[in-house]
């Protein structure tokens, strides 16, 4: 009777040890690809992998922005509502002609490389396909995490 007691009073306090954690923290990663992966492994595989992984390299670029990166930095509203949907409509919109490109690229010259040398790349391997080739118009590129402007350049 009084070890029934201790006990229920300490899983309480064992819980505790854990909270925050979703079961997801405690799962191994999916041994599968991306693309056969269910919405809670890819959970799995963005906590554990994606991430740390990427949240790593915009910190090299730049710390004083994304020291405090969340999910919600690539996600915005999807990560709040759970769905995780991408693209993020609250990022910002990019132009989809070679010319706006060209501006964007001179415009913002280290934010452009860096997202097309590193964020691209990476995020291809992950979700395991090509990195988007102007050529073929296919592959992993800009617009799976940035919505489109399609606003005419200069209007
Ligand atoms: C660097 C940007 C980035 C960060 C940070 C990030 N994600 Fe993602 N996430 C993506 C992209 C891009 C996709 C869509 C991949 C695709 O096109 O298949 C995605 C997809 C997902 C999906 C799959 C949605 C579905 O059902 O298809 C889930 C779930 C998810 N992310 C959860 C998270 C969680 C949880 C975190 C934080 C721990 C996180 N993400 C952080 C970029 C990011
Ligand atoms: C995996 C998701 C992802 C992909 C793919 C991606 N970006 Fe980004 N991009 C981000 C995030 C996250 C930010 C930072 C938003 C913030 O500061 O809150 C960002 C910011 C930017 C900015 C804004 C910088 C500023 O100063 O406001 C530009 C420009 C940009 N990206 C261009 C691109 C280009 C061009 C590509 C394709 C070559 C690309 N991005 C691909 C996630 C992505």
């Amino acid at each position: 009777m009084k070890n029934r007691r201790v006990l229920t009073l300490l899983v309480p306090i064992l819980l505790g040890a854990c909270a925050g954690e979703s079961s997801s923290d405690r799962a191994a990663l999916p041994n599968k690809p991306w693309k056969d992966q269910s919405h809670d492994e890819r959970m799995v595989t963005m906590k554990k992998l994606v991430y740390p992984t990427m949240k790593e390299e915009f910190v090299r670029f730049d710390s004083k922005d994304f020291s405090d990166m969340t999910c919600v930095t690539c996600h915005g509203p999807g990560a709040k509502d759970k769905s995780f949907k991408m693209p993020n409509p609250k990022l910002p919109k990019l132009p989809t002609t070679e010319a706006g490109f060209e501006k964007l690229k001179k415009d913002h010259p280290d934010v452009v490389q860096f997202m097309m040398n590193t964020v691209v790349p990476k995020m291809s391997k992950f979700v395991g396909e090509q990195p988007y080739s102007p050529k073929t118009h296919e592959g992993f590129g800009c617009f799976r995490c940035h919505p489109k402007d399609t606003t005419p350049i200069g209007g």
